[in-house]
């Protein structure tokens, strides 16, 4: 056994509707705890999957053939520079598995998304995270701390669980400074909810420039399709060929290729729920202010909220009503609480319930 395995703690996801709904005996659950799409996919997007499940005694495509077609034509980039992932989540293990050696290092911020560490840690490789600035990723130390060692940076961009991002002159600034055999793997889980943003960095252009950038996108927070398991990555041809090299052949099933592809086809939809999202936002963000409940700004699905001492009495309370939201002990920050922006109706019942709470 690989020893070193039993120091990681593992990822602990927010609690699955079905599991509360066992252990409460009720229906009625609200979850807002994994920054998901709180709507269905779009009616194309069902359809689609009903005819490819008459498919799939057969093994999906390896090449994901029709999306990255359709990907490379979206983006205008090669077909050879895009790679997918069983979840945008794969392409993180991806690139620490070929782009990183033993006794090279990993550089992140803290608090982040936590698979960057679990997959260091996993590889064996290890890995320092750089405090945020006011809760954003600080560019500037983080490129002081680059060492000889250092190989590959991770930055959620926007992040999670703060919500924040680094803008355009940050990341061209930062991308000046590195030294030449650095790699940068944006990770834009969120990308859909930023993209408005006047300062907003065109990643992608970077990609397009050859230089040493990964980009990482999904079909699970905008599009709602998390539980298929299908992300996107763009990156120089040669990247994408070594990452190539630790995918499993077949790790993006049939039934998800289809759904992504019927998702891009069904933009008005999106566009729609897009605009609902944005009203809900605000209606929990004047909410919040109304309570006098802190909360970070955000240009995501999400809103980190200070709650205090008694954070985790309050998910706990939450729960027992059928509401899931998830407690940032795990990232360090016991105070505070992460909350997705849900439907109207459930927005309204955990605001209802957190009032009858605050009191
Ligand atoms: C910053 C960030 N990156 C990546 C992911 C992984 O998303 P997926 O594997 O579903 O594409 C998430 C999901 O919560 C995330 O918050």
């Amino acid at each position: 056994m690989r020893k070193y395995l039993y120091s990681i703690a593992s990822y602990k996801p927010g609690k699955p509707v079905e599991e509360l709904q066992r252990e409460l005996g009720i229906s009625r659950i609200v979850k807002l705890a994994s920054n998901e799409n709180p709507f269905p996919p779009s009616p194309l997007v069902r359809r689609r999957i009903c005819e490819a499940a008459n498919r799939i005694n057969r093994y999906p495509e390896s090449s994901v053939f029709y999306l990255r077609k359709r990907l490379a034509a979206e983006f205008s980039v090669d077909e050879n520079e895009i790679i997918f992932g069983n979840g945008s989540d794969e392409l993180i293990v991806f690139a620490v598995r070929s782009l990183v050696s033993p006794g090279d290092e990993i550089l992140t911020a803290i608090p982040t998304f936590l698979i960057y560490k679990i997959a260091s840690m996993v590889e064996g490789i290890s890995i320092r995270e750089i405090p945020m600035k006011d809760f954003k990723y600080d560019l500037k130390a983080i490129a002081s701390a680059v060492s000889s060692n250092t190989k590959l940076i991770f930055i959620a961009n926007p992040d999670n669980p703060t919500g924040s991002y680094v803008n355009k002159s940050e990341v061209e600034s930062f991308l000046a400074s590195l030294p030449s055999d650095v790699f940068v793997f944006f990770d834009e889980a969120y990308f859909e909810f930023a993209r408005e943003m006047d300062d907003w960095p065109d990643t992608l252009s970077y990609v397009k420039e050859k230089r040493n950038v990964i980009v990482s996108r999904t079909f699970s927070k905008y599009y709602g399709l998390a539980g298929l398991r299908i992300g996107y990555g763009f990156a120089r041809r040669d990247i994408i060929d070594i990452m190539n090299k630790v995918r499993e052949p077949f790790n993006v099933n049939s039934i998800a290729q289809t759904a992504a592809l019927a998702a891009l086809d069904s933009k008005q939809y999106y566009e729609k729920l897009y605009r609902v999202f944005k009203k809900e936002k605000r209606f929990l963000e004047n909410t919040f202010r109304k309570l006098r409940v802190e909360f970070l700004p955000s240009v995501t699905n999400f809103l980190l909220v200070k709650i205090g001492n008694n954070a985790s009495d309050l998910v706990e309370a939450l729960l027992k009503r059928g509401i899931i939201v998830r407690h940032m002990k795990a990232w360090g920050m016991p105070e505070f609480i992460r909350v997705t922006v849900g439907q109207p109706g459930e927005n309204r019942r955990f605001i209802k319930e957190l009032k009858r709470l605050l009191k």
